[in-house]
Formats: structure tokens, sequence, C-alpha cells
């Protein structure tokens, strides 16, 4: 059971993309709740799904916006590139040996929250405008 929640206001208003941000809050969700069960392979494997559904999920998100005219298209694809070097740097902090701790999820999570989704805010804004 996900203790994460993407409340009402990270919502971008496009179905697909709030569709996949909450798969992705509830993978991290679901992956720190089993956290003292999980054994090492276990926490590659989360580490790697999480990996992949992000970066399909920046793959998707960008091309919805480039369909949509979204102005800002190439800005997001370079903060996404950015991202997923942050985020590589702290799976890294996971994958090194030491294993996946409530801090590095909470990390990720954070990151996701409220630095990752936000940025979206702005096709928000973009959405809200064309209609
Ligand atoms: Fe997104
Ligand atoms: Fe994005």
């Amino acid at each position: 059971m996900s203790e994460v929640v993407l409340g009402d206001g990270l919502k971008i208003g496009h179905p697909e993309i709030d569709r996949e941000h909450q798969e992705i809050v509830d993978l991290l969700g679901d992956w720190r709740s089993r956290l003292g069960t999980a054994d090492r392979e276990r926490g590659v494997l989360n580490a790697a799904a999480f990996r992949r559904h992000l970066a399909e999920h920046f793959d998707n998100e960008i091309t919805i916006m480039a369909e949509a005219g979204f102005s800002d298209v190439d800005e997001h694809r370079d903060f996404h590139s950015n991202a997923l070097v942050r985020i590589d740097a702290i799976l890294a902090k996971g994958l090194d040996g030491s294993g996946f701790s409530r801090d590095i999820l909470d990390t990720l999570i954070k990151l996701f929250l409220n630095d990752l989704v936000p940025e979206d805010m702005k096709f928000k804004s973009h959405l809200q405008h064309k209609r």
C-alpha cells in the first residue's frame, strides 16, 4: 500500500501524464513500504524499474508536449536530462553496496513531488490557455 500521495495540486490535467506520474509515485511508495523486507537484489530490480519508468515517462511527456505545441519543450527536455543525472547519482548510493535506505527513497520521492512534477506545471498552464 502506497503512502505517497500525488495531490490534486500536482495534477497536470493531461490524463496520460497524470496517470504516469501516479504510476511512478505508486512505484516509489511501494518500494519504500517494502524496504524493511527487501533484499539487495530486490533493491537493484526496484531501482532499474523506477529508472526505466521515469525515462519512458520523460520521453512520452516530451512527445505529448511537442504535439501540443508547447513552446518550452526544448528547455523541458534539458530539465529532464539534468534530472536523470541527479537521479542516477542518488540511485548510485543505493547500488554501491550499502543498499537502499529510507533516506534514499525519501530523497527520490521529494525530488519527484517537489521538483519534477512542479516543473510540468508550466505545461498545465499551456493546456489551460489553449482551451
Ligand atoms: Fe512528468
Ligand atoms: Fe517533465
